[in-house]
């Protein structure tokens, strides 16, 4: 039995520029890994709580210091000893200790690390790969990318009232191949931006972030984009949108502040995507199609369009499997997005992923805004099995470490590997005609 020795936290910089925490687990063999911690901007109300120091004097309070402190004093002292291979019980010690239900005292982030770093340690000690580690022998699906080539909403200074307007090659015969293509897809969509004008610079996830006039111009800028790179869309490639609509929602309506300065009650927003996709065929999945806060806008929308499209529960599930089982008692939604500091540890996260499994419902496995060059993520999605992940564009270095992952992953499983490009495509449209 390895067991926990030390356990050392750093706070680090993530992709913005704000600190944030990397943990090393060290085991009493001497075998140790790291794990480091990603942060959201535009995170659900129920989200587990990302601990900040407060202190103005340093990053403008955003400073993880105490937070370190939680992890190489009470924490280590507390899981000291511990089996680091029974990652269940580490867990569920993690939550004891900290005593809140959204882990507020010691911090989602501090716990996180720790049980994310003692996952990568196990592994480590196994010489197994993480997604081998966490998904046994038969872990050997890699997932369709979701790419966020265009954005809108809080991420652009733009008139576009939505977040993320992604591109998903699921058509690919293998990963490699659906990530060329979307790399491709990228630059010919830089090109077509230059030429109408626009701006080419990236946003924080690595996408396009031009001063677009309307929130279809996104869609029709892509749709150009992907034929001009020799690609079919609807076939080889489809549309995902993520409008982060609890952004837009304001005394019961949504408001399309950016573009025609609309307001929508929920019926009109459902209208609204029904009308998108009677446009553009080519959209197959929305996420956070209506707000958090709004409860009968889900119902509706997921009775009106869930027999005809994926749609993505983000800011109303925050990864939480008491959160996630009742929506689906509520008929809310049919896919959960995963973000594991959402709710702050790993076992949580497999439950939630589990359920999902359990009731049909989709489980897409998520990056967050702010991100490191830690690849556990693209592991983790091997290992569930459940198809599908987005981390990003096909640009900047911590959404790339992530897609390079894949790339290594299926190297190593050889003929072994499987793409879930169609698998996911075809099973959903078995589903929605069955
Ligand atoms: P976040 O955004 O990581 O900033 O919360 C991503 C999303 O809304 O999916
Ligand atoms: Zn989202």
């Amino acid at each position: 039995m390895s067991e926990i020795a030390k356990l050392e936290a750093l706070e680090i910089l993530d992709s913005r520029g704000n600190p944030t925490l990397a943990v090393t687990a060290t085991l009493s063999n001497g075998v140790k890994a790291t794990a480091k911690v990603p942060s959201g901007a535009s995170t659900g109300k129920r989200e587990a709580v990302e601990l900040r120091d407060g202190d103005k004097a340093r990053y403008g309070g955003k400073g993880v210091l105490n937070a370190r402190d939680h992890v190489n004093g009470e924490i280590q002292k507390a899981v000291h000893g511990f089996d680091a291979n029974n990652q269940k019980v580490l867990d569920k010690k993690l939550c004891e200790l900290d005593g809140t239900p959204n882990k507020a005292r010691l911090g989602a982030n501090a716990i996180l690390g720790v049980s994310l770093a003692v996952a990568r340690a196990s592994a480590a000690d196994h010489e197994l790969p993480l997604y081998a580690s966490l998904g046994g022998e038969s872990a050997n699906l890699i997932p369709a990318p979701w790419f966020n080539v265009l954005n809108g909403g809080s991420h652009a200074d733009s008139n576009v009232d939505f977040q993320e307007f992604m591109i998903s090659p699921v058509g690919a015969p293998r990963y490699s191949e659906g990530l060329r293509a979307a790399a491709e897809t990228f630059h010919a969509l830089k090109t077509v931006l230059h030429k109408k004008g626009y701006n080419t610079g990236v946003g924080d996830e690595g996408g396009f972030a031009p001063q677009l006039t309307s929130n279809e111009e996104p869609i029709e800028l892509i749709l150009e984009a992907i034929q001009k790179a020799g690609y079919k869309p609807g076939k080889d490639i489809v549309l995902v949108l993520d409008p982060a609509t609890s952004e837009l929602f304001e005394d019961g309506a949504y408001v399309f502040e950016k573009s025609d300065k609309s307001r929508k009650s929920p019926e009109q927003m459902v209208d609204f995507w029904k009308g998108l996709l009677d446009r553009y065929p080519e959209i197959w999945a929305i996420e956070d199609g209506v707000a958090e806060d709004d409860h009968a806008g889900w119902q509706h929308l997921t009775k009106t369009l869930g027999g005809r499209i994926q749609l993505i529960g983000d800011d109303n599930f925050v990864t939480n499997p008491t959160i996630f089982r009742q929506g689906i008692k509520d008929g809310i939604a049919n896919a959960i997005l995963i973000k594991l500091n959402q709710i702050g540890t790993l076992t949580e996260t497999l439950e939630c992923i589990q359920i999902a499994r359990e009731n049909g419902y989709g489980a897409v496995i998520s990056h967050r805004s702010g991100e490191t060059d830690d690849t556990s993520i693209a592991d983790l999605a091997v290992a569930a099995g459940m198809g599908q992940i987005k981390t990003g564009s096909t640009s900047r270095g911590e959404r790339i470490a992530k897609y390079n992952r894949f790339l290594e992953i299926e190297h190593e499983l050889g003929a072994k590997a499987r793409y879930a490009g169609a698998i996911v495509y075809e099973r959903w449209h078995k589903t929605v005609k069955a």
